[in-house]
């Protein structure tokens, strides 16, 4: 697939297949993250790859743990607030029970950690869609970064204490074949152009 083709008929996958993707396709996609630009060459994205089965439910587990002590709050935006709800139900999978998560983490204090981050997975997530592979960005890892329970688990996937968990990416076969490629209207992202 061509590479504007790529981005512009990318979508979120959120029902996946439990098989494993190949292992060449989840590297091909690893590899684009990496490939992408960041701070001064920084070079500093980490990325956790995860595709152990026990592991994926045991992640679900403590977010949703980690979710379910939480109040809301008037000021709590409503993708969070979706989350502690559903946790405080007992039935929340963040992951959507992806086959493969990757989790990207940068250093702590470093002001393009976020920047760096978002290249990388924006990368992946053509490069999947490009290979037929279902992805979407999961932020409720970046949003638990300072949880102790859930910061101590990841040290044990290979986390830094030096680094902060900046994203995570869901992916694998979609559940229904191939990716849907059915571009949502644009409604925002406002242009203005300056010229003569
Ligand atoms: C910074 C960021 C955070 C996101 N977090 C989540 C998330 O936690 N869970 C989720 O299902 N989708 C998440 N998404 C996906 C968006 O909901 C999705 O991109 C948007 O609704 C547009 O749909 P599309 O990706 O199919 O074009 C996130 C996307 C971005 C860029």
């Amino acid at each position: 697939m061509e590479a504007l083709e790529a981005i512009l008929t990318r979508r979120s996958t959120r029902k996946y297949q439990p098989e494993l993707p190949d292992q060449l396709l989840i590297e091909k996609v690893i590899e684009a993250g990496r490939y992408a630009p960041s701070g001064g060459n920084s070079q500093t994205t980490h990325f956790i790859i995860i595709t152990k089965p026990d592991i994926l439910d045991e992640i679900a587990w403590i977010v949703q743990t980690a979710f379910a002590k939480m109040q809301i709050q008037p000021n709590t935006y409503q993708s969070l607030q979706n989350s502690i709800n559903a946790s405080k139900r007992g039935n929340y999978i963040f992951h959507y029970n992806t086959p493969v998560l990757i989790v990207t983490a940068n250093k702590k204090g470093y002001g393009n950690a976020m920047a760096d981050s978002a290249c990388a997975l924006e990368n992946m997530m053509i490069a999947a869609n490009a290979l037929d592979l279902g992805s979407c960005w999961i932020n409720q890892l970046h949003w638990l970064d300072e949880d102790e329970a859930v910061r101590e688990y990841f040290y044990g996937l290979g986390l830094e204490e030096d680094e902060t968990v900046t994203g995570a990416l869901a992916l694998g076969y979609p559940a229904d074949g191939l990716p849907n490629r059915k571009a949502l209207p644009r409604t925002g992202n406002p242009v203005t152009w300056v010229m003569n």
